[in-house]
């Protein structure tokens, strides 16, 4: 009897899932858009990482990101978004992965620093991954207090 009593409830559970699925598509999609990285603006020219298991990267921002990562002068607005390119040869040719921040709004994500951390593979399929590491590793390298950081983003020479 009890299993007909709470039959009609499942009309309202599907419901609370589905809306669950809207908040979190099944499929992730990189935020950055597929034009990026032929026409954002170069940050960081081709270079050995001292980092990202040690490959050879390049750095490119969107305009809302552009000034305030060479100028470290005002915050990050929301949506800023900056994209790492990382190769596997000293002329940063052979494109293995993206590495994206994308700024959130204040107080969103505090454990994320209110960035979203993405890695993205040359062919636009979202990658898993460890964000506490990616956090953990800049706010270990990239320290506004020893001013090789700011806002978890990383000085030019570490
Ligand atoms: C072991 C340390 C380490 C880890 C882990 C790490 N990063 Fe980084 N990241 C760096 C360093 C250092 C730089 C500065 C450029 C360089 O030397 O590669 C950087 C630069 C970047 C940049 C360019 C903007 C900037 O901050 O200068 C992006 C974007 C980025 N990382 C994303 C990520 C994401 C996403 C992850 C996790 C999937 C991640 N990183 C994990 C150390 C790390």
């Amino acid at each position: 009897m009890e299993s007909v009593k709470y039959k009609h409830l499942e009309p309202f559970l599907l419901l609370a899932l589905c809306v669950g699925c809207a908040a979190e598509p099944a499929v992730e999609e990189p935020i950055f858009p597929a034009s990026a990285p032929s026409s954002w603006r170069e940050v960081r020219d081709c270079r050995h990482s001292h980092e990202h298991e040690l490959n050879h990267i390049r750095v490119l921002a969107d305009d809302a990101a552009h000034d305030r990562y060479l100028n470290w002068d005002a915050p990050f607005p929301v949506g800023a978004t900056l994209l790492k390119l990382e190769y596997d040869d000293a002329a940063c040719s052979n494109l293995i992965r993206y590495t994206v921040m994308q700024k959130r709004e204040a107080a969103s994500d505090p454990e994320r620093g209110d960035w979203r951390w993405q890695t993205v593979s040359p062919t636009r399929e979202v990658l898993p991954s460890n964000t506490k590491s990616c956090v953990g590793c800049h706010t270990v390298h990239c320290k506004e207090s020893e001013g090789t950081g700011f806002d978890l983003t990383c000085a030019e020479e570490l």
